[in-house]
């Protein structure tokens, strides 16, 4: 971020600005890789209206209260507590969120970096005149392989880190008014593709005939888990981002753009995805790999599908730099803020520990795949401790101390400043963030970890 017009704190300087990078932040692997895969896991339909209800009782309010606390503090994660809240434990909401960040970071580079892995196998043209099956061994024998995928993945660390250090608003509000919409085209491609297919129906019924008796408690958590992860949401990321947002924004038709847009863009994927999973014979809840080895099938069937291929690489792995920014920023500003440190220092102190965690998720598909936690190996246990225990925990704070602490009056004059918010929605979201957000996470976890049963 480089333009510094009020002190010497950092700030977008568009109303486009911020709506494009919190949508760049949202709008990433989370929606068209994790949320397709883990649909397949947890039985198609049914967990798709859980996350959408997730969203709209606990995603919505929470990421409104994010910006709120973001930009009445204009602080990092934990600092934003620390001014908001003086003397109060509350600050330690903010260190869970950057333990959360170093962990997201750890693995989603691990997947970004397989999407820029794809990028070369799509130039090379690696995926023609193959099987579904050989296209699923290829991605195998890709991951479980110790040095490349880790080459790769240190490739889309450095490319973070230098987007960070140089100022995000620079990189983000030039490339992605362009490159996001072009993302958005591209689905569209695909889903008509894929939609056309024959016996695509059966896919279709998977994503959207519910059938509510396979929903299990887990998949009901990892819905709920998802809801933040999708969102950016839970640690700070957009009070980190909402700290920079100027005081003439509208924080709620900024929360209502990035939702709707991170909403359709992962319905859009699971539209691409799961007729296609349906009519090559590939196993929906087959985990990680889903959109690596159904999409590349689907180019395979497309006129100017070698194209279509590598424009879709390319743009995924620009979807997932727009979020990994958004994702070290939590850090970068919480040892800028916190110790004293300089952009770039803290910027390559956090991307080297992060990187170390993340080559241990790398290695885990392979040669350190026998060393598994409650049956996951590092990979999964990052990415759940993360999505199904740190951003639901740190949700319910964030909602709680919004809704308990800095109450109604506040959030009035916060919200009032660039925008409105009438009485009966003020209302509204008061009620959300002081209960339902709170309670229904409690509950969804407590079932989960069997301490209260339906
Ligand atoms: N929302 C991003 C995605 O869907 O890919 C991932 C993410 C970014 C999670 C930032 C959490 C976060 F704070």
């Amino acid at each position: 971020m480089s333009n510094l017009p009020s002190g010497n704190r950092d700030s977008f300087s568009s109303k486009f600005g911020v709506i494009a990078a919190a949508a760049g932040s949202a709008v990433g692997l989370g929606n068209i890789w994790k949320f397709p895969y883990i649909a397949g896991v947890y039985g198609g339909a049914a967990f798709l209206f859980v996350y959408l209800a997730f969203i709209l009782a606990i995603g919505l309010p929470v990421m409104l209260s994010e910006l709120i606390i973001g930009r009445s503090s204009r602080k990092n994660a934990f600092g934003a507590f620390k001014v908001l809240a003086p003397g109060t434990p509350w600050r330690y909401i903010g260190i869970l969120g950057v333990g959360a960040a170093f962990l997201i970071l750890s693995f989603y580079g691990v997947v970004a970096g397989w999407s820029i892995e794809y990028i070369v196998l799509s130039l090379k043209n690696g995926f023609s005149a193959k099987s579904p099956d050989e296209i699923g061994l290829l991605f195998t024998t890709l991951i479980e392989s110790p040095v490349k995928p880790v080459i790769f993945q240190l490739i889309f660390m450095v490319l973070s880190a230098g987007i960070v250090i140089v100022g995000i608003q620079k990189g983000i509000e030039k490339y992605t008014k362009i490159l996001m919409p072009l993302l958005v085209i591209i689905l569209v491609f695909l889903c008509v593709k894929s939609v056309s297919l024959e016996g695509a129906k059966a896919g279709l019924n998977f994503l959207f005939k519910p059938d509510f008796s396979k929903l299990t408690a887990d998949g009901i958590l990892s819905a709920l888990g998802h809801a933040f992860f999708t969102l950016s949401l839970g640690m700070g990321t957009l009070i980190t981002y909402g700290s920079y947002i100027q005081k003439d924004n509208n924080l709620v038709n900024t929360v209502i753009n990035v939702t709707v847009a991170d909403t359709v863009i992962a319905l859009m994927a699971g539209i691409a995805i799961f007729p296609a999973v349906f009519a090559f014979g590939i196993e929906p809840s087959q985990g990680p790999g889903l959109i690596f080895v159904t999409l590349p099938n689907v180019f395979h069937q497309m006129p100017g599908g070698y194209v279509f291929s590598i424009l879709f690489f390319v743009l995924l792995s620009v979807a997932a730099l727009t979020s990994s920014i958004s994702i070290l920023e939590v850090v970068v500003a919480y040892f800028k803020e916190e110790f004293n440190m300089g952009r770039k220092a803290s910027t390559i102190l956090a991307t080297v520990l992060i990187s170390i965690l993340g080559v241990l998720c790398s290695l885990s598909m392979g040669v350190l795949s026998p060393y598994t936690f409650m049956g996951l190996n590092i990979f999964d246990l990052m990415d759940w401790i993360s999505a199904n225990l740190f951003l639901p925990v740190g949700g319910m704070f964030i909602a709680l101390f919004v809704g308990w602490y800095l109450g109604r009056k506040k959030v009035k004059e916060e919200v009032a400043q660039g925008g409105t918010l009438s009485g009966a929605l003020l209302s509204i979201f008061m009620f959300l963030v002081k209960f339902i957000a709170p309670i229904a996470i409690a509950i969804v976890m407590l079932n989960n970890f069997g301490l209260l049963k339906f």
